[in-house]
């Protein structure tokens, strides 16, 4: 027997970034997330001899999904799993795979196994794996924050139906992991203080953009939340610069179109990509000029999804 769970990368418009000093990995920061549709990553679980872990066609022994199954099974009864996941985009270039591959683990796991886990219990497993995996237990427009730290559905997609382009600037994998980046920035960034001590009011007012459904408010506080996170990163030591030359362009580009009266702002995560969120009127006009910058490899037009769920085979 096997068992099927799909669930799709998220992205914070209010950042996470910073742990708190406490077991379970609790986030320094709240953030709140739109999950997208059409990325995604395809986990299937089945019983095995041994436990065993390919991810897109590799064998691997990964220490956050063994951690996962360990902590999984310091609950509950679970057998030696094959684990089986496959993303539709690239993994660890900046595009959240940690946080489908989570929640779409712990949601086979939980069916597989009969551990009977609510969406709530499911996204706490998922945010010890890794914070951000939390938000995509759920669809649409999600929050997480103190003092629970479960991720909380604000608004479903269908309620606000928001466009993403992602542009491509690099394919590469990310050299530093975002826990040890975040470790970097407790420990040397001067604003690293600053930073926590301001997101809770950011969070606040991005939550009510949200249930306003106010996009020039939720889109300046995203830009803010994003240049914060990457001021952070690029004043801690070493230095996280994650932008390349298309990803500067990429900004600019967004700017000048919301100059223009275009529904459109910008974030940018721990890599090089530009997500660039708009109306889904603006959506054509978003895509074609984001796509004829130097350096931008691709991009991909993608609407907000659903949450982690099983797949019937
Ligand atoms: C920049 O969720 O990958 O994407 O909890 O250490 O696994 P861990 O971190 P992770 O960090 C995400 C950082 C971010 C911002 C965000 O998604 O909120």
């Amino acid at each position: 027997m096997t068992t099927t769970a799909v669930a799709h990368p998220n992205i914070a418009l209010i950042k996470y970034w910073g742990k708190q000093a406490l077991p379970g990995n609790i986030p320094a920061t709240p953030s709140l997330s739109i999950t997208l549709d059409t990325l995604s990553s395809t986990t299937t679980v089945s019983d095995s001899a041994t436990d065993r872990i390919v991810l897109d066609g590799r064998e691997v022994d990964d220490p956050k999904i063994r951690a996962c199954l360990t902590l999984l099974r310091g609950a509950f009864d679970i057998p030696p799993l094959e684990i089986v996941s496959e993303n539709n985009f690239p993994t660890a270039a900046g595009l959240a795979s940690s946080a489908s591959g989570f929640a779409a683990l712990v949601t086979a796991v939980n069916a597989h196994c009969g551990l009977k886990m609510s969406e709530p219990e499911r996204s706490v497993y998922a945010r010890r794996a890794s914070g951000s995996a939390a938000r995509s237990i759920y669809g649409g427009f999600v929050g997480l924050a103190g003092p629970d730290w479960i991720a909380e559905p604000l608004l479903t997609a269908e309620a606000w139906p928001l466009n993403v382009v992602i542009a491509i600037t690099d394919v590469e994998r990310k050299a530093v992991s975002s826990s040890a980046g975040m470790h970097a920035s407790e420990e040397t960034s001067p604003y690293y203080e600053p930073w926590v001590r301001t997101t809770a009011d950011d969070y606040l007012a991005a939550r009510s953009a949200v249930t306003d459904r106010d996009f020039a408010a939720l889109g300046e506080l995203a830009e803010l939340s994003c240049l914060k996170m990457h001021g952070v990163m690029q004043s801690s030591r070493p230095a996280m610069i994650y932008w390349r030359p298309a990803t500067i362009a990429c900004m600019h580009a967004v700017r000048a179109l919301r100059a223009d009266g275009v529904d459109v702002f910008f974030t940018i995560d721990a890599g090089p990509q530009v997500k660039a969120v708009c109306l889904p009127e603006s959506l054509d006009v978003v895509a074609a000029r984001l796509a004829e910058l130097p350096g931008v490899l691709t991009t991909h037009a993608v609407g907000l999804g659903d949450g982690a769920r099983l797949v019937t085979p």
